[in-house]
């Protein structure tokens, strides 16, 4: 009898430990630095993720000075293209890096790993098989949210030229580990703009502003930390604008200092997040022309026609997961 009694007082004394325990960790703030409570510290496999070529091996290339350019144009394309480019003034004056981190190399930083490789491609959202040259346009024109470049201008030559670099040691089809954006699992319930909204006081506005629209340098040709809504922002039809982009970038790289081996966002923090964010404010395009196979759009992307039944604020905040299946069971029957 004493010792179930004495039992019980310890599971209770646990429980209450436990509890105290988890209210404080939740009241972290959770700001840059990372707090080291707060990440969650993955295995480190070296030689699994993709690695882009070394300097030793760019210097070696007949066109090391054309790569140098195009890598330059990613890490500082407002400098050369921005509202006060020294080249052209057609885009937004957001950098490529801001997206594609590490000018393009980070593991699942929207790197360029399997770019030279798989491209030229069929993509849904222009019916049409695409070159790279095509897809840096994509970006030009929705990221951007700016003008197309000359496809036999310097400037995309020299782009084009960085990212074939890039791919150097992949072979073609391949798509090597941690290339482009992470695959976040989907949620059971609709991403949340409201939580969002308040994670978004928390962890981010420190950096991109509480309006969103980011701070620009001194000399106001550069951002220092990019806007993720408003005027100088990707537009609608941009990848960033699909919850599930958004929310797999930020997962394993924001709040900067994050990666795929310390991430900081929880998957749902992530899906709240991108719900808020992508609920501001943006510049829009006219997408008339794109998904000319109305079957062929992503799940989560947000605005209609669609041919599932499901409707436009499904396709926006999820659960993605009924949609998923419904287009699946669509396909089958179509191949039955
Ligand atoms: C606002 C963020 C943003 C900016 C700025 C941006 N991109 Fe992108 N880019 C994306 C997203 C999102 C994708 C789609 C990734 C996906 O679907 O997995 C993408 C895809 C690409 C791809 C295809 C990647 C692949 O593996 O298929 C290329 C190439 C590319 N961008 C080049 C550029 C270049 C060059 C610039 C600058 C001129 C640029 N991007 C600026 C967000 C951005
Ligand atoms: C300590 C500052 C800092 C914090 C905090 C931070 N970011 Fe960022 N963020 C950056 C910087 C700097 C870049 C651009 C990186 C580059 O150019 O190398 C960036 C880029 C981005 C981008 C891609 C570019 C764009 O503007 O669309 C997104 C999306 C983003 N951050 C979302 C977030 C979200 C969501 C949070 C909160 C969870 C967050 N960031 C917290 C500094 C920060």
């Amino acid at each position: 009898m004493n010792t179930i009694y004495k039992a019980g007082i310890f599971m209770l004394l646990s429980l209450l430990v436990a509890g105290i325990y988890i209210t404080v960790n939740d009241t972290i703030p959770q700001n840059t630095p990372i707090q080291s409570t707060q990440v969650n510290q993955k295995p480190e496999n070296k030689d699994d993720f993709w690695t882009p070529p070394t300097e030793a091996q760019l210097a070696e290339e007949s066109n090391a000075e054309q790569i140098k350019y195009g890598r330059e144009l990613i890490q500082h394309t407002s400098i050369y293209l921005g509202p006060k480019g020294k080249v052209a003034k057609i885009t937004n004056g957001m950098n490529c890096q801001n997206c594609h981190l590490d000018a393009g190399t980070k593991v699942w930083g929207n790197n360029y790993a399997a770019v030279a490789s798989t491209y030229p491609k069929f993509r849904e959202r222009s019916g049409a098989t695409e070159t790279m040259a095509k897809r840096v346009n994509d970006c030009m024109e929705r990221s951007l949210n700016g003008k197309a470049l000359d496809t036999n201008g310097t400037e995309m030559k020299a782009i084009l030229s960085y990212i074939n670099w890039l791919g150097t040691k992949v072979k073609k089809g391949d798509k090597p580990k941690g290339s482009g954006i992470y695959e976040l699992a989907f949620l059971d319930r609709p991403a949340n703009p409201e939580k969002g909204k308040a994670l978004y006081a928390e962890k981010c506005q420190s950096c991109h502003q509480p309006n969103g629209t980011g701070l620009l340098n001194e000399t106001g040709n550069e951002f220092v930390y990019p806007p993720l809504w408003g005027k100088q922002s990707y537009n609608q039809g941009a990848g960033l604008f699909r919850l599930s982009r958004f929310a797999g970038f930020i997962k394993t790289n924001m709040p900067l200092g994050a990666s795929h081996k310390i991430t900081i966002l929880s998957d749902e923090e992530a899906w709240d997040i991108a719900a808020f964010v992508n609920s501001q404010p943006r510049p829009s395009k006219d997408l008339s022309k794109d998904w000319p196979n109305i079957a062929g759009k992503p799940i989560d992307h947000p605005l209609g026609p669609f041919t599932d039944g499901f409707s436009e604020k499904q396709h926006k905040y999820g659960p993605f997961q009924p949609i998923k299946k419904k287009k699946e069971q669509l396909a089958q029957q179509k191949n039955s």
